[in-house]
């Protein structure tokens, strides 16, 4: 794609990922009203601090399966200064899919504004739909501590870079743990009143050794796919990490059970800890736990352990490779959400950035807060000034 003319049409540059076409805001966080038509290209937000980029993207964001890149409630993004329960919020967009092109709206449900619907071209949406035609990544201030920080953080992150390849990987990790909560229900009634429903217990112990084994499978597919694309892409700006997954469920995947030995081995260590999950009042093995390691491996060194600016080159690198083999694999890269990724990368790594990017076609959107941080795109990307609560194209 970087052999591309000025000439050459940009909507033609990656059919099957989907691009944002048109997107319409309504009362959402500090906008009252945008309406922003766009193109397939990669979408460079600049503006100063505070005046909406983050919100406009976390608005592209819902597009996707979940509660979007702040985890936040349907009452949360609602404009403060909006008045009258009439003025629900919204954000519509239009976007080319694999589907072709499709129309999205979501936003308060009239009937509950706390609650949050989504409908696509019409109907209610699931959220496996919303992963398979919108599959998305992001990065943000926020993941800048992920390798030192708390371990379910992390999963979350890999789960989310699963789903961006493997649709019904939030719906199953969704009933993992709706079923390990019922499970922890019984066993901390059983520790106060003695009594307890075997069967019932079994049940969702069979449950749990179902999906948990389907979410570990799904993990660990999208492990060696990475870890592959990593091994084999050649040197680029972004440092190359060795990852592993440190999980019971995994492990056992990982020395060559099948899925349904799998399954029948967790199901036998859940029924034997039933008494030590009660008496913890959690359950302490089972794929929730799993840890997502990562080796800088130029320095041969845990990713915790690199300076700030390296671990954040090692998170861009993941991203980037884990698009690169999802546009391998699927003919079709995720949404790349990058939100003041640019600020604290080198003019090296901000060209390795937009090279990255331009060669797996994806209509990333990214943020900074000056227009030059963008530079190395060129006329290969689309740029959109905002300025406190308003957000137009320029050229
Ligand atoms: N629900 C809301 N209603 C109105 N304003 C909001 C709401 N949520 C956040 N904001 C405001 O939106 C502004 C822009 O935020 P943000 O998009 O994070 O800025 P930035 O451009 O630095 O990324 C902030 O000043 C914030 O207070
Ligand atoms: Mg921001």
């Amino acid at each position: 794609m970087s052999a591309a003319g000025p000439d050459t049409p940009p909507s033609t540059a990656a059919p099957a990922s989907a691009a944002v076409t048109r997107l319409k805001l309504t009362n959402f966080r500090n906008y009252a009203e945008l309406d922003l038509s766009l193109d397939a290209r990669p979408v460079c937000l600049f503006g100063a601090n505070g005046s909406g980029k983050t919100n406009l993207v976390e608005a592209v964001s819902f597009l996707g399966p979940g509660r979007g890149l702040r985890a936040a409630g349907a009452d949360a993004v609602r404009r403060h200064m909006a008045e009258g329960p009439a003025d629900i919020w919204a954000v519509y967009a239009e976007a080319l899919t694999r589907d072709g092109p499709v129309s999205l709206a979501t936003g308060a449900d009239p009937a509950d504004p706390a609650r949050r619907r989504t409908r696509l071209e019409g109907a209610a949406a699931t959220q496996s739909e919303l992963a398979r035609l919108f599959p998305m990544m992001w990065l943000t201030p926020r993941e800048d501590r992920l390798w030192a920080g708390p371990r379910a953080d992390r999963l979350r992150f890999f789960d989310r870079l699963v789903l961006a390849g493997e649709p019904h990987h939030g719906q199953t990790a969704i009933a993992y743990e709706k079923a390990m909560r019922q499970r922890q229900r019984l066993l901390d009634q059983w520790a106060e009143t003695g009594r307890i429903d075997p069967d019932w217990v079994h049940a969702l112990e069979r449950e749990m050794a179902s999906a948990g084994t389907a979410l570990a499978a799904a993990r660990l597919d999208a492990l060696v796919r990475l870890q592959g694309e990593i091994d084999e892409r050649p040197e680029t700006r972004f440092p190359k990490a060795d990852l592993g997954l440190e999980g019971t469920l995994e492990a056992w995947l990982a020395e060559g059970l099948n899925a349904s030995e799998a399954e029948d081995r967790f199901l036998d260590a859940l029924a034997g800890s039933r008494r030590r999950d009660s008496a913890a009042g959690r359950s302490l093995t089972g794929p929730h736990r799993t840890e997502l390691t990562a080796r800088h491996r130029a320095k041969d060194q845990l990713a915790a352990d690199c300076s700030t600016g390296e671990q954040k080159a090692l998170l861009l690198g993941l991203a980037l490779a884990q698009c690169a083999a999802l546009a391998r694999a699927r003919g079709a890269a995720p949404v790349l959400i990058l939100d003041e990724a640019c600020a604290h990368l080198d003019a090296a790594r901000r060209e390795g950035l937009a090279a990255a990017i331009l060669e797996v076609g994806t209509q990333a959107w990214l943020t900074g807060v000056e227009r030059q941080l963008f530079e190395p795109f060129g006329a290969q990307a689309q740029y959109v000034e905002v300025e406190n609560g308003r957000a137009g194209a320029v050229s």
